[in-house]
């Protein structure tokens, strides 16, 4: 690992199995293209990273079928601006043509961005929807009942902290990200979470921790 990657040993499954990891997942949809007799491959793919996985979906699309391959949509929303770049860098290399003609698009944003919402050519067809190692990426909050260890009256989690994210600036003038905690409340998300996971249900079997 540390030879293939020298400059980050932090890869993922589409990234260590290439490009068959992508060609196994090409070849699930056009299994089920066939099956449902869908005529256009569409796919939008959160989160893409560098587009290692659609570069090695788009081979395979290439040798499978030209026209499945000339036909197809692509687009990409990814949030950070260099893998966005790097994806459109690689898109550019591998598949110009697409790129040219449009059926590759890149959008450099939040797949929760309001931005999205209002795009014009929002696709109302089939299509498919692929976030490989994307979810676990999406935290919202971290949570903590208290300073000594579990405080759990029946089904009632009472936590009392929740971590944010502070940007400070060091000495040095370099900004720092600290994670610090403040008690439950200013939240909104965080508050309708806590409502819904007191209304819920414990199976027997599991355990309970005290801290999420
Ligand atoms: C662990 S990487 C996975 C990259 C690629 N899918 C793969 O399997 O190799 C997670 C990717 O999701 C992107 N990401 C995280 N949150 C996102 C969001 N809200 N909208 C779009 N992309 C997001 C990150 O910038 C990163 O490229």
């Amino acid at each position: 690992m540390e030879r293939l990657y020298p400059e980050n040993q932090w890869v993922t499954p589409s990234e260590l199995f290439k490009p068959f990891y992508g060609y196994t997942i090409a070849s699930f949809m056009v299994n089920q293209m066939e099956n449902r007799g869908i005529r256009n491959l569409r796919v939008v793919e959160i989160g893409p990273g560098t587009g290692t996985l659609a570069d090695s979906m788009l081979d395979f699309y290439k040798n499978y079928s030209l026209d499945l391959y000339r036909n197809c949509e692509y687009v990409f929303v990814e949030i950070s601006s260099q893998l966005a770049e790097k994806c459109e860098k690689l898109m550019k290399e591998r598949h110009r043509k697409l790129y040219d003609e449009n059926r590759i698009k890149i959008y450099n944003c939040s797949i929760f961005d309001d931005f999205l919402m209002g795009k014009k050519d929002k696709i109302d067809e089939h299509c498919f929807v692929v976030g490989m190692e994307i979810l676990d990426n999406m935290p919202h909050d971290r949570l903590i009942i208290d300073n000594q260890g579990t405080k759990e009256t029946n089904q009632n989690f009472d936590y009392q902290l929740q971590s944010i994210i502070e940007l400070s600036q060091n000495p040095q003038g370099i900004e720092t990200l600290k994670e610090v905690f403040e008690p439950v409340g200013s939240d909104p998300l965080i508050v309708e979470f806590l409502e819904l996971l007191k209304s819920m249900p414990l199976p027997d079997h599991v355990t309970l921790n005290n801290k999420m």
